[in-house]
């Protein structure tokens, strides 16, 4: 049992901040939360094992539900192109550097350092289609005592010969990938299924890894309706389809398991009623949408429907691994939104943003993202004091730490209940 005692923000409700001024958060040896309070019961034995942390922050840790990995080196570069020549120029040529393990594992510990210095404490990953660096990845997120969901990247068509797998070598590491994680893995570090998207891959390809999917309930994550030349090329490559998720529906690979699909900028009438009845989640990434000069995903819309919304860096095109950077670009891209549909579609508040960004996608690894009883107690302890001059409410410090702080503000990490301290891999 531990007992933390701070100025308490979450969000059990979608929009709706709940904040506990000097709260207590009860967090049992397993992990999970046992309840939040005002005040502690009459409990001597509980009164001794409080942990003061006086006037700081504690937030739920944040969880960037879309994010590659292999693109780390190139944050914050090359981004004067759209999604596909971006991706010929500049993506696959460094992805296919990750054939090496050496050089995966030089930069895939710089990239897992940086989530857990943004206090990003689970993430839904894109590796390559390398198995080996694959497995060099996750093994570093499970040193780090972090969260994560682990993508070995099947793509076998449209791409250069040097980045492509073929079925049987997706379907191979993905088992080898699973075997692995079931025997040395912590629970906290699983598969998922990651067909790159619908240009990357053929029939055979989309057919083997439904099946999978199928047989062991793995989830799984791609790219969906982010571009309109991409969108155009998937009818082309998939004229038996209705709209560009069904070519993911007809495989099952469209919430026939736990399923992320990320951008969703186009989506509209039939893909977005598919989603909303297979529970697929839309993956939002407003700093990528931006970058790629992508679009401006209706996630209003989405969320007046009632389907599950996310928030993901989309790193490299993405160009920062800080949530908190999502979070302002998803509320400044939903007014550029609002202004364009005339009002019609109501922007996001900063409450409804810090929901997506904690327990909305934390719900995809089950209950993470919020302090509520039961839940997993993943958190973040922040200090805000050289913002905090005037005496600010809690709600207030909390938008100005959003809109003004970053990763030196975040004093300690918790992941699962366990405390992270910088990992040191060596
Ligand atoms: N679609 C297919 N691959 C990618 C990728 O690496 N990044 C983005 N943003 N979109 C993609
Ligand atoms: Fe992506």
């Amino acid at each position: 049992m531990k007992i933390y005692k701070a100025n308490i923000i979450h969000t059990p409700t979608p929009g709706k901040l709940e904040i506990i001024p000097h709260g207590y958060v009860v967090v049992k040896s397993n992990g999970l939360v046992e309840g939040i309070y005002k005040e502690l019961p009459e409990n001597m034995d509980w009164r001794r094992q409080v942990m003061d942390f006086g006037d700081k922050l504690l937030i739920p840790a944040f969880n960037d539900l879309h994010v590659h990995a292999p693109q780390y080196r190139n944050m914050g570069l090359a981004l004067d192109l759209e999604l596909l020549p971006w991706l010929n120029t500049y993506t696959f040529p460094e992805e296919t550097k990750y054939a090496d393990p050496e050089y995966a594992r030089r930069l895939y510990r710089r990239f897992v350092h940086e989530l857990w210095m943004q206090g990003t404490m689970r993430s839904a990953v894109f590796a390559t289609i390398h198995p080996e660096a694959t497995r060099i990845l996750a093994d570093l997120f499970i040193q780090a005592g972090m969260g994560a969901m682990v993508g070995l990247v099947g793509m076998n068509r449209n791409s250069p010969d040097t980045l492509q797998n073929t079925t049987d070598e997706v379907m191979a590491g993905m088992k080898m990938l699973k075997a692995h994680l079931d025997e040395h893995g912590n629970g906290l570090v699983t598969p998922i299924i990651t067909p790159r998207f619908v240009p990357s891959c053929s029939d055979k390809m989309l057919t083997a890894l439904g099946e999978y999917a199928k047989e062991t309930g793995l989830p799984v994550q791609s790219h969906l309706s982010e571009n309109r030349s991409e969108i155009e090329w998937v009818k082309q490559l998939e004229p038996d389809t209705t709209c560009y998720g069904d070519a993911y529906n007809k495989y099952g690979l469209f919430g026939q398991t736990p399923t992320l699909m990320a951008h969703c900028c186009y989506t509209d009438g039939e893909e977005m009623e598919m989603m909303k009845r297979n529970g697929v989640y839309v993956v939002h990434c407003p700093m990528s949408n931006s970058n790629l000069s992508s679009g401006m995903a209706p996630i209003r819309k989405f969320l007046n429907a009632g389907i599950n919304v996310a928030l993901g860096t989309d790193v490299s095109a993405g160009h920062h691994m800080s949530m908190l950077r999502v979070m302002q670009y998803a509320i400044q891209v939903s007014k550029l939104n609002y202004a364009q549909t005339k009002g019609e579609m109501q922007f996001l508040s900063l409450s409804e943003v810090f929901y997506l960004a904690t327990k909305g996608g934390g719900a995809f690894f089950g209950k993470v993202g919020s302090f509520e009883p039961g839940y997993e107690f993943d958190a973040l302890l922040v200090d805000d004091s050289y913002l905090n001059y005037d005496n600010y409410t809690l709600e207030q410090r909390l938008e100005r730490y959003i809109y003004l702080g970053d990763d030196r503000d975040i004093k300690r990490r918790f992941c699962r209940g366990v405390e992270l301290t910088e990992p040191c891999f060596n």
